[in-house]
């Protein structure tokens, strides 16, 4: 039998178990032209929330009763098409479920084996590592000696953000909760200082690891950490809007940013980008950061919960920062 995760709640604050339920059916008959995936990790994404409620955005809501949205990867066990074989390894929206039938549009095959660990394609090497730098080299336009402040910074997105502000050779200021992920920006990702918001003055920090202002803040979180960073822009800053899970949960409505008129006097440019409008561009992405992967620059921290039954549990991880480094499910 196939097991698959269907939603069916709409969640109020954070997302329960009880918003999806686990159903099994019989495995379906592969059509030409289809191969059948057994699903191996899933990517589990701060954005499931806003997929689980009715929210307008950049994909339709999740249907009620329907198989959860996910990224994932897995092996091909069997294939009506030619261009997919069994034992490839691919990863494409296979849904939270443990076995996916394809028919190519939207997968991409890789070889596992080439990476240190197959979840890689759903980290630096996939949507990940793609929002990391697209969002920071084109919508933050990153320059050598310049001051980058990143949110959620021992995060999947963050990390990689990061060590591709140094690798670009910027001076980073990492944001994170806790003594430990602090530790971990600084000595393990390289940046130049790291600021706990869970134990520290946020403003005052900033204030001392950026005396001069900040040319650009890559924003994963929203929230009062985004106020405090608008009040010191630099001339010509860039936000960089890549997320806002602060906000993602909030009942009652979201916090907008107060300090906004900042971006007046500083001239500062704010932009939101999705990853998806820039999948088309995969290529380059790999070919600029595979060299900082190979050279020891760039890399993922997986954080792995075992099973289907623990989705709801490994998407309340990544609210709470639980997490430490890129929220996979193990099926
Ligand atoms: N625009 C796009 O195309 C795109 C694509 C992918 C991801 N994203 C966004 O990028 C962000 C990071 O995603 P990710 O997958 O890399 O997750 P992640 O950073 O690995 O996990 C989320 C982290 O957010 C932090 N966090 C949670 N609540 C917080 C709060 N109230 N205030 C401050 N920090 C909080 C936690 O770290 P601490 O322990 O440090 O608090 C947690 O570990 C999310 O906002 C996501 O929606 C956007």
């Amino acid at each position: 039998m196939a097991r698959a995760l269907h939603l069916i709640a709409r969640p109020a604050g954070t997302p329960k178990d009880t918003d999806f339920e686990l159903r099994a059916r019989e495995p379906a008959p592969l059509q030409d032209g289809q191969f059948r995936v057994t699903v191996k990790y899933l990517s589990i994404d701060p954005a499931m929330r806003v997929w689980m409620s009715e929210a307008k955005s950049y994909w339709p809501p999740v249907p009620l009763g329907e198989v959860m949205r996910a990224q994932g990867i897995g092996e091909i066990v069997e294939s009506r098409n030619p261009k997919f074989a069994v034992g490839q390894w691919v990863s494409a929206m296979t849904g939270a479920q443990d076995e996916f039938i394809g028919e190519g549009k939207g997968a991409h095959a890789f070889d596992a084996k080439r990476l240190p660990h197959p979840g890689w394609a759903l980290s630096v090497f996939g949507a990940t590592g793609m929002t990391a730098y697209f969002g920071l080299t084109d919508i933050g336009q990153a320059k050598a000696g310049e001051v980058l402040v990143v949110s959620a910074a021992a995060g999947a997105v963050g990390s990689n953000v990061v060590q591709i502000g140094k690798a670009l050779g910027m001076r980073v200021v990492g944001i994170a909760g806790g003594a430990e992920k602090c530790a971990f920006v600084k000595d393990k990702l390289g940046a130049d200082a790291a600021i706990d918001y869970k134990n520290e003055d946020v403003g005052k920090a900033l204030r001392q690891h950026c005396p001069e202002g900040i040319d650009v803040y890559f924003d994963n979180v929203g929230g009062e950490i985004l106020d405090e960073v608008l009040k010191r822009l630099r001339l010509k800053a860039r936000i960089v809007l890549c997320g806002g899970i602060s906000q993602y949960n909030a009942e009652g409505g979201t916090r907008g940013p107060a300090n906004y008129l900042s971006m007046i006097s500083s001239r500062a440019r704010m932009e939101g980008f999705v990853v998806i409008d820039y999948l088309h561009r995969a290529e380059e992405a790999i070919a600029a950061m595979a060299p900082w992967v190979a050279a020891g620059k760039l890399s993922s921290k997986l954080d792995i919960v075992e099973g289907l039954d623990n989705f709801a549990a490994a998407l309340r991880r990544v609210y709470s920062g639980a997490n430490f480094g890129k929220q996979l499910v193990q099926i």
